[in-house]
């Protein structure tokens, strides 16, 4: 740990530097899923998909700066090399033989969610750690991860609520 006069306690510094580089691991391997979709997205939805995905892939890139400050910040050293995340990341891959609006969606709802699942947990491994800024860093990456999961999965769901309605009556018109 490098020297700092932030007055946490080293040993709580040095397990929030743990839990943050865990995290890192985790919001870059999205990040880069993010633009694996932004790239081979294809179909009828392609140019409004192609936007938003590069649009979450700026947002979760925002969060790789914070969690890999604040791991600095606690006096660690930040662990974002390609070969750390590769053996770190807890998100399941992202699959790479897909082209279809509707695949990407499910998969980039998919790796949202994962990483979704592990921030919810950190907020409170933050709270045992006692270590009130670094849950708060993560409350806030959970829920901006949990609105991007609602515009992504808002795709799927419009066209199975559609499916699902039943057709319409005509209007009748009584007759006189
Ligand atoms: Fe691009």
């Amino acid at each position: 740990m490098n020297p700092t006069k932030n007055d946490l306690p080293e040993k709580i510094r040095k397990k929030s530097v743990e839990l943050l580089n865990a995290r890192l691991a985790d919001v870059i391997d999205l990040q880069t899923q993010m633009k694996q979709a932004h790239w081979n997205i294809k179909g009828p939805h392609f140019i409004g998909l192609h936007k938003l995905f590069d649009e979450i892939n700026e947002t979760v890139e925002e969060y790789v700066d914070m969690i890999a400050e604040r791991a600095v910040q606690l006096g660690g050293i930040a662990k974002g090399t390609s070969r750390v995340v590769a053996n770190c990341s807890n998100l399941p891959e992202y699959p790479l033989d897909i082209t279809a609006g509707e695949d990407h969606v499910d998969a980039v709802s998919t790796a949202l969610a994962a990483f979704g699942k592990e921030v919810r947990a950190a907020i409170d491994q933050a709270e045992e750690i006692k270590d009130a800024d670094t849950m708060d860093l993560f409350t806030e990456v959970s829920r901006g991860i949990d609105q991007w999961l609602w515009f992504v999965e808002a795709h799927l769901q419009g066209a199975e609520t559609a499916a699902e309605e039943p057709p319409s009556k005509p209007v009748r018109v009584a007759k006189r």
